[in-house]
């Protein structure tokens, strides 16, 4: 049975208050309403991480996660954060590879690359985003697209490596879009990731792989998203904002 996972993405929003108060929600309503072996996480911005991950203790329904680490130990990197320093404030995840990352801070495939091993040799676990803009979907090429980003940022890793990846198909054209792909568009493309990752490594690793959808994913579109066969959760970003619909996405899987 693999991993199903449901993550919250805040992206850079809610000052320090309240991103406690939202928490304290999820966490209250994962507490009474969350019944199935679905791991939650949120993603928060930096400031939120070690308040939050506080109010997580005590509770492994709810992980905390980070947005982005930089892929150095430490050092003179003004402004940027270290895999240990997210770590020590209670994250467990990061995301890495985000569009709006690769697009807006020109993020490249080696340098997530990098971040990757940074990620891992530190023992987070990396929920790496690949997905095609519509330029890509309209020219055909969304396969080609999605199997060099796993190239270039992930399949460099060893099968026992590789494990604790968790990896996260983000249509571009459907981030914050409320243009959600069909859940056919997207079991083919999870279907084909999990087909890249068997021939990469072997059906074993592929079967056990997490794979998150994300994009305007919400309590409507969730569960006929969640009931394909190749889809394993979702990367949430608007709908993790309020805490009754991301905890109705939740509980897709209870
Ligand atoms: O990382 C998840 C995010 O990119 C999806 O955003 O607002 O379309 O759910 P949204």
């Amino acid at each position: 049975m693999r991993k199903k996972i449901v993550a919250g993405n805040w992206k850079m929003n809610l000052d320090f208050q309240q991103g406690i108060s939202l928490f304290s929600e999820i966490v209250n309503m994962a507490k009474d309403e969350v019944v199935g072996q679905q791991q939650v996480v949120v993603c928060s911005p930096f400031i939120h991480l070690h308040g939050i991950a506080q109010l997580a203790k005590g509770t492994s329904r709810v992980a905390i996660g980070a947005q982005n680490i930089y892929f150095e130990e430490k050092g003179a990197y003004t402004g940027e954060i270290s895999a240990t320093q997210v770590k020590s404030a209670g994250a467990e995840y990061v995301i890495l590879g985000h569009s709006e990352r690769r697009a807006y801070f020109n993020e490249s495939d080696e340098l997530l690359s990098k971040k990757v091993d940074a990620a891992l040799s530190h023992g987070l676990i990396p929920i790496f985003c690949i997905g095609e803009t519509q330029e890509e979907r309209e020219a055909g090429r969304y396969f080609d697209v999605i199997r060099g980003q796993l190239e270039k940022g992930v399949f460099h890793l060893p099968s026992e490596v590789f494990n604790k990846v968790v990896l996260a198909y983000e249509p571009v054209w459907a981030i914050g879009t409320g243009l959600t792909a069909t859940p056919e568009q997207a079991q083919e493309v999870h279907a084909f990731i999990r087909q890249q990752v068997a021939g990469q490594y072997n059906q074993s690793v592929a079967d056990q792989l997490t794979i998150l959808y994300g994009g305007s994913c919400n309590p409507k579109n969730a569960p006929e998203l969640f009931a394909q066969a190749d889809i394993d959760g979702g990367l949430i970003g608007g709908a993790s904002l309020k805490s009754r619909d991301f905890i109705d996405i939740v509980k897709v899987f209870n």
